[in-house]
């Protein structure tokens, strides 16, 4: 049996495109796998706080120093890699946001990206410790074409969570894109195309 994780960070619920991509990603993977369990991760709701001194002590303070408020601050990381462990398969809705990730997946990132958790440098440099035989589907949705043409150079969200989770070990990526959804001419038909292109390996 599969489990799959679906990290959501749009905050703009049913018109989101994003979360209708990668709702179509996850409808594919039921498809393949009818027995798989699917579990949310929506970063819009109990959202990760934005990355403070106390977070920052908690990760590099031994848990048994941690005071109370950081014991807190350390279970709710330890249940996001938890989740990231426990998962198979990993769906991940990101739109771009001012040439960016949203904040919320920002955050999500800066809460699992912990040494001795999710990766470990040695003398080799950086090793991932998650296991590499996860698959990442990255569901990417922007205003303008980044993929391709002038824009390209400004492609940062997808390289960017590729070598997050490239970090932590999982390196088996695919990326389905809607781009130009500002674009008219290209807006009208983009989600529905990059739905189309939707496969499951
Ligand atoms: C606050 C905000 C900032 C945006 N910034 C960019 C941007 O920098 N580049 C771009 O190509 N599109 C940008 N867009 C367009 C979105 O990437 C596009 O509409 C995307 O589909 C939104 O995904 P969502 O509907 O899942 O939230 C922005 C949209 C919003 C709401």
């Amino acid at each position: 049996m599969k489990n799959i994780l679906h990290i959501i960070s749009s905050p703009r619920g049913e018109i989101s495109a994003s979360r209708k991509l990668g709702k179509a990603v996850i409808e594919k993977i039921l498809e393949k796998y009818p027995d798989a369990v699917v579990k949310e991760r929506d970063l819009t709701k109990n959202a990760v706080p934005v990355l403070g001194e106390v977070h920052i002590s908690t990760f590099f303070t031994p848990p048994q120093d941690h005071s109370p408020e950081q014991q807190l601050i350390n279970r709710y990381s330890e249940e996001l890699i938890a989740e990231l462990k426990e998962a198979h398969m990993i769906v991940i809705d990101s739109p771009m946001y001012n040439f960016s990730v949203p904040t919320s997946l920002k955050a999500y990132f800066d809460f699992t990206s912990r040494a001795g958790y999710t990766f470990k440098y040695s003398e080799d440099g950086p090793k991932g410790l998650l296991d590499d035989d996860k698959k990442l589907y990255i569901a990417f949705t922007s205003g303008n074409i980044y993929s391709t043409g002038p824009y390209q150079v400004f492609d940062s969200n997808v390289p960017y969570i590729r070598h997050i989770f490239g970090f932590y070990g999982i390196s088996d990526v695919s990326v389905f894109r809607a781009e130009g959804l500002a674009i008219p001419g290209i807006m009208e038909t983009s989600l529905e195309k990059a739905i189309g292109t939707i496969t499951i390996d």
